[in-house]
């Protein structure tokens, strides 16, 4: 079967950096289920991508991020599990096109596989990095369960009480983190509350802690992304 990785070499390897590092979330542990997801931005990408056909028809966002005009994501499938991107980035995730009107998004390949639940966060997190000149491309949410367990102690979530105290007990954590754990109040899985309050404290880390949830990071790439957590946990 073809695939619209076929001859885009460039593609191809940042597609399986995403798998790759679904691989480590399933044996971290930290992906039950389908828990968890990736997205990255793709937008470097050649003339026949964008002569692409939609697999269906475009969908609403549920607002407009005016960064994002016809900008390309490859994003985990909803309900995918992360043991099975990692195998099979194709049949797991897709890849995205934003439309010229910033609001919605269509499908464009390799198969009709819609996004995760958590694109809200994602997209916003994205237009907000690309509207302040940032390189980061890669978004990584995941559930490290003993980050989270810290989450049910009030002490912790008071601003930067655990990130002084990941400071204090592992080195590696203030050289490779050094802007340090957010937190973020919990709010709905999915929704936009969630998406803005995880935008505010954007503005001074790159790591989130979204209460009794889970951690989103933000980085050049998946990898960079994915080691800072793996620093903190
Ligand atoms: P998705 O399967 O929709 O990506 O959701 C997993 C998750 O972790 C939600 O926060
Ligand atoms: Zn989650």
């Amino acid at each position: 079967m073809s695939s619209i990785l076929d001859n885009r070499p460039e593609l191809t390897k940042q597609v399986w950096e995403v798998a790759e590092v679904a691989g480590y979330l399933w044996q971290k542990g930290w992906a039950e289920r389908n828990g968890g997801n990736i997205t990255v931005n793709i937008t470097v990408i050649d003339d026949e991508i964008r002569k692409l056909p939609p697999l269906g028809r475009a969908i609403s966002i549920g607002r407009t991020l005016p960064y994002l005009k016809n900008a390309y994501f490859f994003c985990k499938g909803t309900n995918k599990r992360m043991r099975d991107l990692a195998r099979y980035p194709m049949e797991n995730g897709s890849i995205i096109r934003i439309s010229k009107d910033c609001a919605h998004y269509e499908i464009i390949a390799d198969q009709a596989v819609k996004p995760t639940s958590e694109l809200a966060s994602h997209l916003s997190m994205h237009n907000h990095l690309i509207g302040k000149g940032s390189n980061y491309k890669a978004v990584v949410h995941t559930h490290p369960i003993d980050l989270i367990a810290m989450t049910h102690n009030p002490e912790f979530l008071k601003k930067d009480v655990l990130t002084n105290l990941l400071w204090s007990m592992i080195p590696e954590t203030r050289a490779f983190c050094p802007r340090g754990l957010g937190i973020i109040p919990y709010a709905l899985p999915g929704s936009f509350e969630l998406a803005d309050a995880t935008l505010k404290e954007l503005e001074d880390y790159d790591v989130l802690m979204w209460e009794k949830h889970g951690v989103c990071a933000v980085g050049e790439n998946v990898m960079e992304a994915f080691d800072m957590i793996d620093t903190l946990s």
